[in-house]
């Protein structure tokens, strides 16, 4: 079946094209395009996102997206109208789906409104998806040639973006528990944050990961936040506030390079320890024979570095999205409204801002 699905929850628009086959067990997908506009450069000088420009971002995007989304996949050397080649376009589709939540609601209405408006246009089903179960099903989307790797369940699933940190234990595609989550900032939010701290622009993990490949790891015995506590939560306001106190205390007037890259990179260690460290025991108590890891700090070299090791070690299959789908895109909304309707899970055609996984 064809998929059309968009995605507007933060700061990149995207409308995707799928096609998806299989059932719960088994489910099969093939991305035919996959279309990203990005908003950072226009949040950069804020330091984060802005609610209501996002809004009007997506609004401007989502017409110049779905424009070429219809001219890449009809015959668009011929001389019809738009709206032909449109309709063209939305015969082929069986499913539209549009993240509901989680996010920032300004911006999930515009994606949600366009949603609507097409599929009630063409008569086609229309089904809300959960932005954080596209990141858990984005390793299901090709990597190339190289379809993905199979999945052994019980699986454990760290979920590590700017807005969440979530471990789950999961018996199967559409059963799981969450197993605990941070209790205060969110891991990517913990690397942009401190990213400002070191004055490099939005968003702060690419840049955090690039200077602490010039620094030591060692150089900085910052905390490991709830690491030893029996339970699956984490914490990463007081790793935040450690490198606050530590530039306070050693700034010159600015941090010079070497101290700024060996920041970063103890920084950097300090997270990744805590992240691999909690997943691995999560995996070991819950008997798990996968370790999906995902969310935009999936991105992380470290990160995945060092938890693709710790579950091999482990005997587990490690599981990540390609190099395309760490970051917001519509083709793991895709995945995710494909499998929320194989799973019967009718989500409200409406922005949850705070939708839960
Ligand atoms: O999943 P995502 O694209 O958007 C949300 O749903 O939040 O994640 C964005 C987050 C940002 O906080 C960003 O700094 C972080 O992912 N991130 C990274 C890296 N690349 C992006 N964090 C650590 N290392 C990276 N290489
Ligand atoms: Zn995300």
């Amino acid at each position: 079946m064809n998929v059309l699905a968009i995605e507007t929850s933060c700061d990149e628009t995207g409308i995707a094209l799928l096609e998806a086959g299989g059932g719960l067990r088994a489910p099969k997908f093939s991305v035919t395009t996959n279309l990203v506009s990005s908003q950072i450069k226009i949040h950069r000088p804020f330091g984060g996102v802005v609610p209501n420009l996002a809004k009007r971002e997506h609004l401007k995007n989502l017409p110049l997206l779905w424009r070429k989304m219809v001219l890449q996949n009809t015959a668009h050397g011929s001389r019809k109208k738009f709206d032909d080649l449109e309709g063209s376009f939305m015969k082929r589709i069986g499913l539209v789906t549009v993240t509901v939540g989680p996010g920032l609601e300004p911006a999930l209405w515009t994606g949600i409104e366009f949603a609507k408006a097409l599929a009630a246009r063409y008569r086609k089903p229309l089904i809300g998806a959960n932005h954080l179960e596209g990141h858990l099903y984005s390793f299901l989307l090709p990597q190339g040639a190289r379809p993905p790797e199979k999945i052994s369940f019980p699986a454990v699933a760290l979920i590590a973006s700017g807005g969440h940190t979530v471990l789950l234990s999961m018996s199967s595609f559409s059963k799981w528990r969450r197993l605990g989550e941070t209790r205060d900032d969110a891991a990517g939010e913990a690397f942009d944050k401190v990213a400002r701290l070191l004055d490099l622009p939005y968003p702060g993990g690419p840049e955090i990961q690039k200077i602490a490949g010039r620094g030591d790891t060692n150089a900085i015995p910052f905390p490991r936040p709830m690491i030893h506590e029996k339970n699956y939560d984490f914490s990463f306001s007081g790793l935040k506030t450690a490198v606050l106190y530590y530039l306070r205390d050693h700034k010159k007037p600015v941090p010079d390079e070497r101290m700024a890259a060996d920041v970063a990179a103890s920084f950097q260690q300090a997270a990744v320890d805590v992240l691999v460290a909690k997943t691995i025991r999560a995996a070991v108590a819950h008997d798990a024979r996968s370790v999906i890891l995902c969310g935009g700090v999936a991105a992380n070299k470290e990160l995945r570095k060092e938890l693709s090791h710790a579950a091999e070690k482990g005997g587990l299959t490690f599981l990540v999205p390609g190099a395309a789908y760490n970051f917001d895109n519509a083709a793991m909304i895709g995945a995710a409204g494909y499998l929320a309707r194989l799973r019967k899970k009718n989500y409200r055609i409406a922005a949850d801002g705070t939708l839960d996984i």
